[in-house]
């Protein structure tokens, strides 16, 4: 099967990172947690509490998430276009107050049934080729471990959290949000604390997966070491930065 999962905590480059391998590849990037921040939107917009477990497990289930790839005449940055129901929520569900709530409703059991059962479907048409693509790159907390446990290639990408909250702080002001470098890291600390300690799927490198210290590397660096790593265990052959 020709899949690479990336995992890691906050702001650690998964996307950044995962997209450009991808692209090298002609693999499809897939990053799995629009669908919990989607999640975590509806639940703000629909006025649920978050820790109502029973209402939020419910409305997963009901909730119709589309991941598309952008439409060609848009070009405000976007790697996906994420709607929920009608709505092109693609840049809400970055906001603060989705960051705020988001680890919560994903240590919901139902949601992570939910939400695992559709991004494993995802992952195995598109790492088997049935789906015309020549492979898959998915991202998030849990691929190595939980939903592409087969996949022969894992990378688990780590950096310090006042590198990581640096970044995040980087990401906002380059698209023209205020934003405060201290409640980043506050709100960052906490989240990995419960990504890390939830009871299903909790955040963790897989056994066989490829720890790679980013602090220090530039973001191609980083694409580099996993391209090498790709072509030594997949077979498969990256095109060159420029195409
Ligand atoms: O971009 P950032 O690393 O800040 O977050 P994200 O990858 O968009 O994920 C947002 C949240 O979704 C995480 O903090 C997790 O609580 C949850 N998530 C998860 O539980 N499992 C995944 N496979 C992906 C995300």
């Amino acid at each position: 099967m020709n899949a690479i999962a990336i995992d890691g905590p906050a702001a650690s480059g998964k996307s950044t990172v995962g997209y450009r391998v991808g692209r090298r590849l002609g693999f499809v990037f897939f990053d799995t947690g629009v669908m919990y921040r989607a999640v975590a939107w509806a639940v703000l917009e629909q006025g649920i509490n978050s820790a109502d477990d029973e209402a939020v497990g419910r409305l997963a289930e009901q909730l119709r998430i589309e991941v598309d790839a952008p439409a060609s005449d848009l070009s405000d940055g976007r790697q996906a276009t994420i709607l929920v129901g009608q709505a092109d929520v693609t840049w809400e569900i970055r906001s603060t107050r989705v960051d705020s709530i988001v680890s919560v409703v994903a240590a919901n059991a139902r949601v992570r049934r939910e939400l695992t059962r559709k991004q494993r479907g995802v992952g195995l048409a598109y790492g088997s080729g049935a789906a015309g693509k020549a492979g898959v790159v998915m991202v998030g907390r849990d691929v190595g471990t939980v939903l592409l446990p087969e996949a022969p290639l894992k990378i688990y990408l780590q950096a310090p959290l006042e590198e990581r909250a640096r970044r995040r702080l980087r990401e906002l002001v380059e698209r023209g949000r205020e934003a405060d470098f201290n409640k980043i890291l506050e709100d960052m600390r906490v989240r990995d604390r419960t990504d890390s300690h939830r009871a299903v799927a909790p955040l963790r490198p897989a056994e066989d997966a490829v720890q790679i210290q980013t602090l220090g590397l530039t973001v191609e660096e980083v694409v580099e070491q996993i391209l090498a790593l790709t072509t030594a265990r997949l077979g498969v052959t990256p095109s060159s930065p420029d195409e």
